[in-house]
């Protein structure tokens, strides 16, 4: 080491050494000493000052401390600090020719991203959840520069969190959150202009059915309903749709009679006319089903059933395969003042979190309600796909990787299904699905009760069908508390003679 060079790194290492980089300072020293006996710092000809400046210039610890380390200069670093071994070596040939394993970075399973989505990673208080932006207005830079949000209808960042969450759980290319399933369903429908034509599969929830006949409707797009279901369902489509047709509108499994929807095949027919196909994917959630995968172009959820999960809050999720559908329906998300609030959206992160641990332990209770259901004398009929034999069983298995956690059956008696209804104790009698309690419901009476008796009729809904949302509790219990809703029919002669 030069004589010259020596104070000036003393005084370096004195600098590193009062401010505790004890650690950088021990490795400027072995820097020093494996560069020193043959390097330009003891052979140049310039001045202390540029020996030093050309040191901390290649310096390892410099470009670490000052963060622009990348995975070449670690590997030009190796002579430096002798590390070059055989292990090192090896180490560096992988850097340099990975093997094709390890260049595809290996996906994350679903339970593992819910958990580990950091929206907050820049927070400046390092919060380790994302903070709830509770503000109408955002502060702009200047009257013209503007900052990525101006107003909360526009554009929330604790709203834009959950959209970018569950956008990457659909694979689609962007999400938006809305007030209500319904709000989401209303967007989606304004993608038909007056004179164009959108078609529901029948056997759809009442509210979707609502929508269209009494406010699209009205709007001189004709609405046309089809039974989509099976393999017979593509030809069905094909043998209507037009050039005017925009939408195809279906769910798979359909709510309640959980028919099943080729989503790849119904996909192919519309986009043979350059129709859209959404999919309502409310009842398997973004765990069992992913239809932009299939084929479809738009995915929505009544985010108010399995994303939130815990029945305390209303909202709605639409997530579009291409930028151009995701302009269009934030045109409409903040034309008509309908994304989720601040509050509402942290309630669904938070909900998400536990979302695969949910759907799946209430998907094995819901096996369980079904074999049951199937083995009762009582019970005329169950609809669960995923019950052995159930139809289009294969179908589904094809598109969803599980059947949910809504299981319906039939007793042959309106009376009877009544009587189950009102007197299960661990069932809540309620019109939705999806949270952690099960819930228990008529739905000709209650969730469908928007379709018309009449259409009703028409299309074969029984009265009597029971719609169960299966929770989180012990299956066993369940299972007893729906046998004494039998049994105490059984014992009621005066209902009995009804059936
Ligand atoms: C399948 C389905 N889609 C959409 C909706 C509407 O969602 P929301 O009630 O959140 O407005 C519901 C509501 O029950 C539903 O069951």
């Amino acid at each position: 080491m030069s004589n010259k060079a020596i104070p000036v790194l003393d005084l370096v290492f004195d600098f590193l050494s009062t401010k505790g980089f004890h650690e950088t300072e021990a490795t400027l020293r072995r820097e020093v000493e494996v560069t020193e006996p043959n390097t330009s710092l003891r052979n140049n000809n310039q001045g202390t000052g540029s020996r030093l400046e050309d040191l901390l210039e290649k310096s390892y610890v410099t470009q670490l401390v000052s963060g622009d380390l990348n995975a070449g200069q670690k590997r030009r670093r190796a002579h430096l600090d002798a590390l070059l071994e055989t292990a090192q070596e090896e180490e560096d040939a992988k850097i340099l020719k990975p093997s094709t394993e390890e260049v595809v970075e290996k996906e994350l399973s679903v339970a593992t991203q819910l958990v580990s989505y950091n929206p907050c990673a820049g927070d400046p208080h390092g919060a380790s959840s994302m903070p709830i932006y509770q503000t109408s207005t955002f502060a702009q830079p200047s009257a013209t520069s503007f900052g990525e949000y101006d107003y909360s209808r526009s554009g929330n960042p604790t709203r834009k969190a959950l959209e970018e969450q569950l956008a990457a759980l659909e694979k689609g290319f962007r999400g938006f959150a809305f007030a209500s399933g319904m709000a989401a369903l209303s967007a989606i429908t304004r993608l038909a202009k007056s004179g164009e034509e959108i078609i529901l599969s029948d056997d759809s929830y009442g509210g979707t059915y609502r929508l269209l006949a009494k406010v699209a409707a009205r709007n001189n797009i004709s609405i046309r309903y089809l039974d989509l279901s099976g393999s017979g369902g593509p030809s069905r489509l094909q043998a209507v749709i037009t050039d005017r047709t925009k939408l195809i509108m279906l769910e798979s499994p359909t709510n309640p009679m959980q028919r099943i929807i080729s989503i790849r095949d119904i996909s192919h027919v519309a986009h043979s006319k350059n129709a859209l196909v959404s999919v309502d994917n409310t009842m398997l959630s973004p765990i069992l089903q992913n239809p932009l995968e299939l084929g479809a172009d738009i995915v929505m959820h009544s985010a108010t059933k399995f994303i939130c999960g815990h029945a305390d809050t209303m909202a709605g999720v639409v997530i579009t395969k291409t930028r151009e559908l995701a302009e269009q329906v934030y045109f409409y998300q903040n034309a008509e003042g309908t994304g989720l609030s601040p509050f509402d959206s942290w309630l669904l992160l938070r909900g998400v979190k536990t979302m695969e641990l949910r759907v799946m332990r209430q998907q094995e209770n819901a096996l369980r309600v079904a074999r049951f259901l199937k083995e009762h004398p009582s019970v005329t009929h169950v609809y669960y796909a995923g019950l052995e034999g159930s139809e289009n069983a294969d179908l589904h298995n094809q598109q969803a990787r599980g059947a949910g956690s809504v299981v319906c059956f039939r007793t042959g008696s309106l009376a009877f299904s009544q009587h189950i209804v009102t007197t299960t104790k661990l069932f809540k009698i309620t019109v939705s699905f999806g949270s952690v309690n099960s819930l228990i419901s008529l739905p000709g009476a209650m969730s469908h009760a928007s379709i018309p008796a009449e259409v009703r009729k028409a299309r074969e809904f029984p009265e009597d069908l029971v719609r169960l949302s299966i929770g989180i509790e012990s299956a066993d219990d369940l299972i007893e508390d729906l046998q004494k809703g039998f049994q105490t029919y059984e014992f009621a002669p005066e209902l009995k003679s009804e059936k």
